[in-house]
Formats: structure tokens, C-alpha cells, sequence
């Protein structure tokens, strides 16, 4: 990482690179809730639930990180490597059929309006706490806001690590959903 030069670039100007394509699905397995699927229908189902329909229908609007390492023969010309994502829709997905398999945001449909945009996120696990994932969401907003969204969340475990990640970036906790392990928290941010 101290050797390296880090960069945000468009989603769409690195998805016909095979390398990088791989990557995004390394990335996205290796840090999914879930680990185990019963056969490969199923875990193709879950990439395309979480990753998939983003890239096809809403790559315009995601960014990848890529790593240029510094001193190595040939690293400008290798054109780095991916080592982190954000994909996102900035439809309000309580109002898209694109998003009708997922259940929460029916009864997050009130706080869609003021929210509309969504992200996921996902930064390689050895580069992870040194800044990054903040710069690709701040990278979102910006754009995001330039195309007069109002406002962007998330939906994440009350439980997990990232929700510091998102209090620190403005994100606050506006919603709730279900009981105990299945409970899922709305964080809004304002644009
Ligand atoms: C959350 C994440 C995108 C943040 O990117 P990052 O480059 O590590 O972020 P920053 O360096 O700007 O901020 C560090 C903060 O990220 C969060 N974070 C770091 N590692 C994390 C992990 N393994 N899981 C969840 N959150 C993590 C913490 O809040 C951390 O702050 P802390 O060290 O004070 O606890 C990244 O850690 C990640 O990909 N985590 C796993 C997947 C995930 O949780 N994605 C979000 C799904 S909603």
C-alpha cells in the first residue's frame, strides 16, 4: 500500500478488462454476508441480486479503485489493479420493479423518497482503513448530487463495523426494519 498510488475511475471504463472484472467479483465474494450456496443457480442468483443487475443496468454511475504499484518495471503500463468498488442506482427503488425482490425497501418506501440513491460498497480487505472507501462515497456524492438526487442510503446490520463508516460520512440513522439477528438499520445521507 505504501508503495502504491491509488485512483478513483468510472465503473464503466474498466468493465470490458477481464482482470478487472474478475476482480470485482473477488472483491464482492470475499466480503459477502453470505459464504455458502447450495449450487451455482443460487450464488448466481445472490451475485446478481447484490453486483450483477448494478453493473449491467447502472454501471454509468459506479466507480472502481485502482492500485498503481510505484517502482515496479511496468506499472504504468499494466494499468494497476482493482482493488475496491461502489456500485449504485439512483432510481428510488420503492418505485422500481427492478428492485421489487427486495423487501425492505417497500417498508423504507417513505424514506426512499427523501433517499433515492443507493450504493454498495466494497474495498480488498488488505486495503481497507486507510481512507479509501470514504473517498469513493464522497466520489458518489458528488456525482450523485450533480444529477439532482436528493439525498442517498444505504441498508446495513445496526450490528455491523461499517455503520462508524457511514456516521462519519454523514450518513444518520433515519429507519429500522425486523427483530433481532434479521434487524436492518436506513442510513440516510442529504446531498
Ligand atoms: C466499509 C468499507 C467499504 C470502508 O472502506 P475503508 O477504505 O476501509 O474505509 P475508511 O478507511 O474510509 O474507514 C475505515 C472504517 O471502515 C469501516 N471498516 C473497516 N473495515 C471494515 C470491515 N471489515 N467491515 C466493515 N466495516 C469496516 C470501519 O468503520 C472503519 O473505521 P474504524 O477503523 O474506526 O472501525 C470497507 O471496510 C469494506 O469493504 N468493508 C467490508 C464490506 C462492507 O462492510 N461493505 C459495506 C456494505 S453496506
Amino acid at each position: 500500500m505504501s508503495h502504491e498510488m491509488i485512483g478513483i475511475m468510472p465503473l464503466a471504463k474498466v468493465l470490458d478488462i477481464p482482470r478487472h472484472k474478475a476482480a470485482l467479483d473477488r472483491i464482492f465474494f470475499s466480503s459477502s454476508a453470505r459464504q455458502s450456496f447450495a449450487s451455482d443457480e443460487e450464488r448466481g442468483v445472490f451475485r446478481e441480486r447484490w453486483l450483477g443487475r448494478y453493473l449491467g443496468h447502472d454501471a454509468r454511475h459506479g466507480f472502481v479503485v485502482i492500485a498503481h504499484g510505484l517502482g515496479e518495471p511496468g506499472a504504468e503500463r499494466s494499468g494497476g489493479h482493482l482493488i475496491g468498488y461502489l456500485v449504485a442506482s439512483l432510481d428510488n427503488p420503492a418505485r422500481n420493479p427492478r428492485f421489487a425482490d427486495i423487501g425492505y425497501f417497500q417498508s423504507f418506501a417513505a424514506l426512499c423518497e427523501w433517499y433515492p440513491a443507493q450504493l454498495h460498497i466494497n474495498i480488498d480487505a488488505s486495503y481497507r482503513s486507510f481512507g479509501i472507501g470514504a473517498r469513493l462515497i464522497e466520489q458518489f456524492c458528488d456525482y450523485a448530487r450533480a444529477r439532482g438526487t436528493a439525498g442517498v442510503h444505504v441498508v446495513t446490520s445496526p450490528a455491523s463495523r461499517n455503520v462508524s463508516f457511514y456516521n462519519r460520512l454523514g450518513f444518520e440513522d433515519v429507519g429500522r426494519n425486523g427483530i433481532g439477528a434479521n434487524e436492518v438499520v436506513f442510513l440516510g445521507r442529504t446531498l
